[in-house]
């Protein structure tokens, strides 16, 4: 029991859930933007993978074994922290505008 409000504490600080602004530093240190875009909107050749980005554990474990043309990431060149912080910048994108928010398409 203790140990719940332990952690409900901590999450409520945002501990455990990423630092969406180191996030953002190692974002660009290690060129994910390169192929996924500044704010992961997508790029030249990685999809989107911001706003909505997959959960944790399975954006860690895309990272160290990616299956396509995107290169793997090992422990040593990023850490679970890391790319944690890497999910919680992702998450904090914006999503794009609706369509029929956008003037120029509704004259
Ligand atoms: C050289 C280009 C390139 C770099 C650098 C790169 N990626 Fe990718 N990434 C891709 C491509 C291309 C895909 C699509 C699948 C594939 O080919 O592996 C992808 C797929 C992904 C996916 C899976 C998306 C999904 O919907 O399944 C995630 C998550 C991801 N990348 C995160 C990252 C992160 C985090 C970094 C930096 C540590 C990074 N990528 C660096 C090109 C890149």
């Amino acid at each position: 029991m203790k140990r719940l409000v332990i952690i409900t504490f901590l999450a409520s600080l945002g501990y455990g859930q990423g630092n969406a602004e180191h996030g953002k530093v190692v974002f660009e240190k290690l060129y994910c933007s390169a192929c996924h875009g500044h704010d992961g909107q997508g790029g030249s050749s990685g999809p989107r993978i911001g706003t909505k980005p997959p959960a944790v554990a399975v954006l860690i474990a895309y990272v160290r074994k990616p299956a396509g043309g995107m290169p793997p990431f090992t422990a040593k060149i990023v850490s679970d922290a890391d790319l944690t912080d890497i999910h919680a910048y992702l998450s904090s994108r914006p999503a794009p505008p609706a369509l029929k928010d956008v003037p120029l398409l509704n004259q």
